[in-house]
């Protein structure tokens, strides 16, 4: 159970940096193209984004019920990592996640697909950024 633990977590903190940089590419390449009519599909790092973020929210899910910063007690609100684990990460992830799926799934029926991709993967990208534990924020997390 360790080694599993182990695996994901690494996973789950590696996966950090390619959802980052297909966000950023996906943001860049939409930005470019705004305002045009087309189809998502030119912009595959649309997609590519899309499942690196619902990948990340898989491998984050089962994080969530094996590990140790995940706790439901007195303790919870008291502890920075706990309550940061427990309350802040999940819920501002699962919001990121919802705009991605939103953006993703609404650029393909959209005129303007770039625009509706933009908008959204842009605000998510904001989300993110604030809500990884990253290692200044004295989490106890690292940067891999
Ligand atoms: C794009 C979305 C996400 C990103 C970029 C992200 C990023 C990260 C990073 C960088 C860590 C620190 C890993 C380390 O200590 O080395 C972490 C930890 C964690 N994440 Fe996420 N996360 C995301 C979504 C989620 C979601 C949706 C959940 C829950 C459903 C989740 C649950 C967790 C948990 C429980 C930990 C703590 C693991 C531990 O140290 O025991 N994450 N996340």
């Amino acid at each position: 159970m360790d080694s599993f633990y182990n695996i994901l977590l690494h996973a789950h903190s590696g996966l950090r940096w390619l959802v980052l940089i297909a966000l950023l590419v996906a943001i860049f390449q939409t930005f470019s193209k705004r305002g045009k009519f087309g189809d998502i599909s030119e912009t595959k790092s649309v997609l590519i984004t899309f499942i690196l973020t619902n990948l990340q929210f898989i491998v984050g899910l089962i994080l969530y019920f094996i590990s140790e910063k995940v706790q439901f007690n007195s303790n919870t609100m008291q502890n920075d990592i706990i309550r940061f684990f427990t309350v802040e990460h999940i819920l501002m992830m699962v919001v990121a996640v919802a705009l991605i799926n939103i953006g993703y799934s609404r650029s393909k029926r959209a005129t303007k697909p770039f625009n509706s991709a933009f908008n959204f993967y842009f605000i998510a990208l904001i989300l993110i950024l604030i809500s990884i534990p990253w290692p200044f924020r004295e989490l106890g997390s690292g940067w891999f």
